[in-house]
């Protein structure tokens, strides 16, 4: 038995009637940019994520390129984010001249921790004094909800609010993941959105889509993803070519109606292999590993080694009514590269996400990062890999991967 991280064979057996017949409709009309798929996608998405205003784009990382336009971020200007995520979060930043400022996460939910945030801006956090900021130019954080469970967003929007800083969230993975009731994109000033054929909307191709609450920002972002020009060929602003196909809005729109329904199916196989995790006796807590994995540079860590950490759900929990859509299912542990091994063996899917921290990555060296300034994200990059999840996988596949995993731990 083979089994894949990621199966999307399996989901496109069974809408592809429905994907067919969109996709026609598009080629019929031979109307392939910004025809009217688009603006219903739009209409569609922007309800699902109970967000004022929504407009697609070529990708997830355009959606935040778009963002810090719009928000006139300046060559200079610095952004504060975290450093346990894909790269496009930074890329995005550094593409135009800003500067991320990488403070740590929380270990429990790998999340962008928001003390470290206040930390920073009150002055005291050792990167503030690395970084000696001029504080004028200190203008945005960007949360990121990894793996499809969003940040703490309270306290990182009262910072915000009390700092005046724009909150764009990054929510790449996290489409229809829930924060005390609200939806991902819907917090912040801007929500970046991702559909990446591996997300769990995901296009044939790349597409994204940004949500924005205020109105005069949403003109704008509006406006830049065509070049800047409204009427065309009248460029108020300098754009970029960032558009979201109409083939690409036409597929999006037939899969989010059964995206809840997948979402749900996420939910119930992460709880599955939670229960079959502590079934086999090798489900562990998860105690103060971040030290001694930087003192050993990587190599060690005071966790068990005959334990996994299962993923723990905080603000996606029923209990604090939020909702962890599981785009991955993360474990860690301090025996990562014999879990990977026993994996592969068996020919199960798995990838570690990420396996360099931000802060620690070569083209960011000029700012002066060094691994301790962010010991929990550096720590889970020794620790942390992802085994198969997607909504069609089969009960037996579970168990096998079960079998798989607490047989390499309890070696
Ligand atoms: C957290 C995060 N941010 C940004 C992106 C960028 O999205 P895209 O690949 O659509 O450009 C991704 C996904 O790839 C992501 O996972």
């Amino acid at each position: 038995m083979s089994i894949p991280l990621l199966d999307l064979n399996r989901q496109y057996d069974s809408i592809k009637g429905e994907i067919k017949t969109a996709i026609d409709e598009v080629l019929e009309s031979q109307y392939f940019i910004m025809g009217d798929e688009v603006k219903e996608f739009e209409d569609e998405v922007g309800a699902y994520c109970k967000a004022n205003h929504a407009y697609g784009c070529a990708s997830g990382s355009d959606a935040l390129l778009l963002a810090l336009m719009a928000i006139d971020l300046q060559p200079g200007d610095y952004v504060l984010t975290s450093p346990f995520t894909f790269f496009a979060t930074a890329g995005a930043i550094s593409r135009i001249g800003g500067i991320p400022v990488f403070l740590d996460i929380e270990k429990d939910s790998y999340n962008l921790d928001p003390k470290q945030v206040r930390r920073f801006m009150e002055g005291e956090h050792p990167v503030f004094k690395k970084l000696n900021p001029d504080r004028e130019k200190i203008k945005a954080i960007i949360p990121v909800h990894l793996y499809g469970q969003m940040a703490d967003m309270d306290p990182i929007m009262n910072i915000a609010e009390e700092y005046n800083l724009t909150v764009i969230e990054d929510a790449a993975q996290a489409i229809g993941a829930e924060y005390k009731g609200r939806r991902a994109g819907s917090v912040g000033d801007f929500g970046c959105f991702s559909f990446f054929p591996s997300k769990n909307l995901g296009a044939f191709g790349d597409a994204g889509l940004v949500t924005v609450k205020n109105e005069k920002l949403a003109e704008k972002l509006d406006i830049l993803r065509l070049h800047g020009a409204k009427p065309k060929y009248h460029h108020s602003l300098v754009g970029i070519n960032s558009r979201l196909d109409t083939i690409q809005a036409a597929v999006l729109s037939v899969k989010l109606k059964y995206l809840d329904e997948w979402s749900e199916r996420r939910r119930e196989i992460a709880h599955r292999y939670n229960r079959l995790f502590e079934e086999a006796g090798v489900s562990g807590e998860l105690g103060d590993c971040s030290k001694s994995c930087v003192e050993m540079g990587g190599s060690g860590c005071s966790l068990n080694p005959n334990k996994i950490i299962t993923p723990i759900e905080t603000t996606g929990s029923k209990e604090n009514n939020g909702r962890h859509i599981y785009h991955q299912y993360t474990i860690r542990s301090s025996n990562r590269d014999q879990i990977a091994k026993a994996l592969s063996e068996h020919n199960i899917g798995h990838s570690v996400y990420y396996p360099v921290s931000l802060h620690e990555q070569e083209c960011f060296a000029y700012l002066g990062y060094q691994p301790k300034d962010c010991p929990v994200s550096h720590c889970a990059t020794k620790q942390a890999i992802s085994i198969p999840i997607f909504p069609e996988l089969k009960e037996e596949e579970i168990e096998k991967v079960v079998e798989v995993v607490s047989g390499a731990v309890k070696k």
